[in-house]
């Protein structure tokens, strides 16, 4: 009699932990997990300016941070655009990355070419197309619009290196 109350009492004990362990660690396991499963944004649209403010057949560079989450960590990024119109009607809006690794290029004026100083890419201004070195891809372009007056463009990062444009979070 005695053994089968102390076999009770352990298997009451054991029970007892196994649910206040329950009622205090699922909480806390939803609570630690939930930002994984937060929907990173992949797209988000970037006020540009007046469309009329930009100077037709020469490109004009924007840069804008961007709150980035990653998972538990917000952190500042610092994203570029280089904006062409021939008209300030139609544009096109590149992404800043250089297709082959990701550097940041510029505007060579004397030549009218895009240059990626890594490892000498060069890209045509009114279309992107690679003119010289290793990058596997023309400059990615980016989704616009104008509204009331105002130019937007749809910004999103590429995968570097690859044929194919891909985008990525
Ligand atoms: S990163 Fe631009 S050419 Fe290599």
């Amino acid at each position: 009699m005695a053994l089968a109350r102390r076999t009770f009492f352990r298997w009451a004990t054991g029970l007892g932990a196994f649910v206040s362990a329950a009622l205090v660690g699922v909480p806390s396991v939803r609570a630690f997990l939930a930002p994984l499963a937060r929907k990173v944004k992949r797209t988000s649209w970037i006020k540009l300016g007046e469309a009329d403010q930009f100077e037709a057949g020469a490109p004009t560079r924007f840069d804008f941070a961007e709150s980035v989450n990653d998972a538990w960590v917000e952190t500042r990024a610092l994203r570029g655009v280089w904006i062409y119109t021939d008209d300030n009607e139609k544009f096109t809006v590149y992404n800043a990355h250089c297709p082959h690794l990701a550097c940041s290029y510029g505007f060579e004026k004397e030549k009218g070419v895009f240059h990626c100083p890594c490892h000498h890419g060069l890209f045509e201004l009114k279309t992107g197309k690679v003119l010289g070195g290793p990058p596997p891809r023309a400059l990615d372009t980016l989704e616009t619009k104008v509204e009331d007056g105002i130019l937007y463009a749809a910004y999103q990062d590429f995968r570097a290196g690859v044929a194919e444009k891909v985008a990525v979070a």
